[in-house]
């Protein structure tokens, strides 16, 4: 696909351009939304790293990950930062975050629809104050950003997606996609219009060289 003037080159550093990345645990998210926001020079947000956070405090709080409202009030509450580091309410949980007991309890939080409104309007407000930038998560493309410049939606085999979450281990990792494609509210899945990219068969910076081509 060529580039119009009204559309960002490749190569030239665009803050308006907004890229909207999907796909299961262990896709490559991370990897790629991080090399494309560096090489265009624009911010990149991670949405599973804020429904993280509303599961690391609800494990804090001990509240049930079910209790709609509890779980909803206590979002709506949170100080969520998400850069570098994921700080809330002023404490740094980047590692927390990344534990067993988070990633165990994080899809029935994002199932709660309460909680997935508050993050939704975050997560656009975010995008609004800068213009653009890349944004990864599950409804990225489907919902919190359906006009995005360029959707895509990333693959890899069940045994890759394992390996890059050893420690999680596959069968958690198993059960935590299946609840997040079959929840009733922004499931995960294929946007309209979004392109399809396999990450098990190409190194990072040959997709980059594609997803540039195709902004
Ligand atoms: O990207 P991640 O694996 O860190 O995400 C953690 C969980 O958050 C994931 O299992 C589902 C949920 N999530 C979501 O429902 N919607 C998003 N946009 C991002 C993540």
């Amino acid at each position: 696909m060529s580039s119009s003037p009204e559309r960002p080159t490749a190569t030239r550093p665009d803050a308006s351009v907004v890229i909207a990345i999907d796909g299961p645990a262990g896709s490559g998210k991370s990897t790629l939304s991080r090399a494309l926001a560096e090489r265009l020079g624009i911010d990149r947000l991670d949405t599973g790293a804020m429904y993280r956070s509303v599961a690391w405090a609800v494990l804090r709080d001990g509240v049930d990950p079910v209790d709609q409202e509890a779980v909803a009030a206590l979002a709506r509450n949170l100080d969520i930062m998400v850069g570098g580091t994921v700080v809330a309410d002023g404490i740094d949980i980047t590692e927390a975050i990344r534990g067993p007991e988070v990633s165990a309890t994080v899809s029935a939080v994002a199932a709660n629809p309460d909680v997935r409104a508050v993050m939704v309007t975050r997560q656009r407000s975010w995008v609004d104050a800068r213009g653009g930038g890349v944004v990864e998560g599950r409804d990225i493309g489907s919902v919190v950003l359906p006009d995005a410049d360029l959707k895509l939606y990333l693959t890899a085999s069940p045994e890759v997606r394992a390996a890059r979450r050893s420690e999680e281990g596959a069968e958690a990792l198993a059960r935590r996609d299946r609840l997040d494609s079959t929840r009733a509210v922004s499931p995960l899945e294929v946007p309209p219009g979004a392109r399809v990219v396999d990450t098990g068969a190409l190194e990072v910076e040959a997709i980059v060289e594609q997803v540039l081509a195709w902004l």
